[in-house]
């Protein structure tokens, strides 16, 4: 008996027990999910750096209701199947009041309808496929969609002059594979034709298979839809085959290693984008200059996304005057007019946001602006 009464006690001060509870009052729990590591590592590391900010700011500026706001943020390593494993433990277990990610259409498709079933809201910063808020009313995301996408970059090859055009497509992320699509429908029903298509998964190194059979067909230009760590290398490979044209793509591309690990390659290329870290805006470069004090780099896309997906969540509670599932909901999806770095956000019935698109170009082995398309 003696041992027991001990020993009860001690295993549940042992294993934490009693931080179990539901919630801890001085604190509004918030679960971040975030790609720190693998394959589009930078993903997850700038959304995080910028969402950080955000929390900092408003934890030194008093916090909300009260209350200071506790980031808690899991890695899904890039991994399919990891962000679906990594939401369910902070709803459960950490009690999180939202989520806040992921960038990665594919890893958000998985988490919202886990974030829905919970009635735990949930915020992509940066997702664009289409599919992902129509997981359910507690879905939301603070960014343009790929039909718009994929229609500002076909408007913007056809402008060039660029009919003949061959894509590749990454067979493994919805969001390559969408923005295909939506690329492909508005090109060939504006005068261009697609002459190739080819596609690779995630993660392969080798495209000259790819490439070759690209070369063939002589295009004015090739869109490669995925993500910028493929394509450094798809750009590598088709200079090495004599390919020359330029590469067309997607806010994918967004990352610094796109540049690090393509080099040359990279030179006279464009992609789409929310955001570019040279736009002469006050609020932007006052941003711009917070992050870089910061982080020693300046803010891609990425950063200001997760910044601006946070400070649209504290926001929403400071409305709702609480944290509850409904009620935090019913304010986010009120958002209206909201000045982000990324642009004025409000979002509309299908809880997307209604936003310009900058087109970016590498120049010199940097990323240049070139001009802003709007919705
Ligand atoms: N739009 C991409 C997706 O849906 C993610 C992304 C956004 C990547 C912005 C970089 C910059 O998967």
């Amino acid at each position: 008996m003696k041992i027991r009464h001990f020993v009860l006690p001690a295993l549940a001060a042992v294993l934490g027990l009693a931080s179990c509870k539901k919630s801890d009052d001085s604190t509004i729990n918030i679960g971040e999910v975030a790609s720190l590591t693998g394959g589009t590592a930078t993903f997850g590391q700038s959304s995080h750096n910028g969402t950080q900010m955000a929390v900092d700011e408003i934890n030194a500026a008093g916090g909300i209701l009260g209350k200071q706001i506790k980031l808690i943020t899991e890695d899904d390593q890039s991994k399919q199947g990891e962000a679906g494993t990594v939401a369910k433990k902070l709803i459960s277990r950490s009690k999180v009041s939202a989520l806040l990610g992921e960038v990665a259409s594919g890893r958000s498709l998985e988490m919202a309808p886990i974030a829905q079933a919970a009635g735990v809201p949930m915020i992509s910063p940066a997702s664009t496929n289409p599919k992902v808020t129509e997981a359910g009313d507690h879905v939301f995301r603070i960014c343009f969609i790929d039909p718009f996408q994929g229609t500002v970059m076909s408007k913007f090859a056809l402008s060039k002059g660029w009919k003949k055009v061959a894509i590749l497509t990454d067979s493994k992320q919805d969001y390559s594979v969408g923005l295909t699509e939506f690329f492909k429908k508005h090109f060939t029903a504006n005068g261009g034709t697609i002459m190739a298509e080819q596609s690779y998964g995630s993660a392969d190194k080798d495209f000259k298979a790819q490439l070759t059979a690209i070369k063939a067909g002589a295009p004015d230009a090739i869109f490669a839809s995925g993500y910028y760590n493929e394509v450094a290398l798809i750009a590598v490979q088709a200079r090495e085959l004599g390919i020359t044209v330029p590469l067309l793509g997607g806010d994918g591309w967004d990352s610094p290693s796109l540049v690090e690990v393509g080099g040359k390659a990279m030179e006279g290329c464009f992609f789409s984008n929310h955001f570019s870290n040279q736009d002469t805006s006050p609020a932007i470069q006052s941003f711009v200059k917070a992050y870089e004090a910061k982080h020693g780099a300046k803010p891609d896309a990425m950063a200001a996304l997760g910044y601006d997906s946070a400070k649209i969540l504290f926001d929403a509670i400071k409305r709702a005057g609480s944290v509850e599932g409904k009620a935090l909901r019913d304010a986010i999806a009120a958002t209206k007019d909201f000045p982000g770095i990324t642009g004025s956000i409000t979002l509309d019935e299908k809880r997307n946001a209604n936003k310009p698109a900058v087109i970016l170009t590498i120049k010199d082995g940097k990323v240049v602006y070139t001009e802003t398309i709007a919705p």
